[in-house]
């Protein structure tokens, strides 16, 4: 196998836990060198320690990553993983500041960093988004994640098409076992990872760094853009 990614310059946004922090240290594996943001200080701290630069930036901040991405660039693979958890529950009963919060979360700082990051990425260089598979899999609950995840999902064909230097796609994960899950006591968290199994044909909630792979594949393959890639176990 080649090392498509030495001595590439990555940037993960949101790369302090879970799916960002797993797809940081693959490409680390591949001797790339890799910056991971969030804005917990200390999460970063445990990351430095396992030799990934760090930054702390609020994605929410525009004015700060501008000056993150002309400190930093140019740029060759930029992943984006901010976590985005509000604006579950049936439709009928969803508070509709909670989903706007949601957006606020999840929307606009994944479109922040793309447009605050463009002009800094190398030809040849790519983007690749975390969705989530609520926009596609129709389940009850998750109308208000569907509407977040789908308005990204739907623009990434978009931008590929404006953007012919570069190329961008999306991982849309299912289940996976991450601090995402954090709002649950253990308890109930391992009962939900145990429904979910059951309704899964992987049998099995994912790993993130099972989503990690897929977020190499997208950013490794140059023939790839455009897409968005279902990682779920089967689930959708
Ligand atoms: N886990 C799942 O089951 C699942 C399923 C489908 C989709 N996803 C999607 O996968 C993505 C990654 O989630 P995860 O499961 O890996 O969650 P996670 O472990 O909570 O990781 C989220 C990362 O984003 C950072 N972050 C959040 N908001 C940020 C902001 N405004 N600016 C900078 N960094 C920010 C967090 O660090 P700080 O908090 O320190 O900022 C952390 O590093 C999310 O978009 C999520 O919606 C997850």
């Amino acid at each position: 196998m080649g090392t498509p990614f030495k001595n590439k310059k990555i940037i993960v946004a949101g790369g302090s836990s879970g799916i960002g922090l797993a797809a940081a240290g693959q490409f680390k594996d591949q001797q790339a060198q890799v910056t991971i943001t969030g804005r917990n200080p200390d999460k970063l701290k445990n990351a430095a320690q396992a030799g990934l630069q760090t930054a702390v930036i609020d994605s929410s901040n525009r004015e700060a990553l501008d000056s993150f991405f002309k400190s930093h660039g140019p740029v060759d693979h930029l992943v984006i993983s901010l976590s985005g958890s509000k604006g579950i529950g049936n439709f009928a009963g969803l508070s509709l500041q909670v989903l706007r919060e949601g957006f606020e979360e999840k929307y606009w700082p994944i479109l922040n960093t793309v447009q605050s990051a463009l002009p800094f990425i190398n030809k040849g260089g790519s983007i690749t988004l975390v969705t989530a598979i609520s926009a596609t899999a129709q389940l009850p609950g998750t109308s208000g994640l569907a509407a977040l995840n789908g308005a990204l999902e739907i623009m990434v064909p978009v931008w590929a098409k404006e953007l012919t230097q570069i190329r961008i796609n999306a991982v849309s994960p299912g289940v996976v076992d991450t601090s995402w899950w954090d709002f649950l006591p253990e308890q109930e968290k391992h009962e939900t990872f145990k429904q979910y199994a059951a309704q899964i044909p992987a049998g099995r909630v994912g790993k993130p760094e099972e989503i990690a792979n897929a977020i190499l594949f997208l950013a490794g393959n140059e023939y790839m853009t455009g897409k968005v890639i279902g990682c779920d176990g089967g689930m959708s």
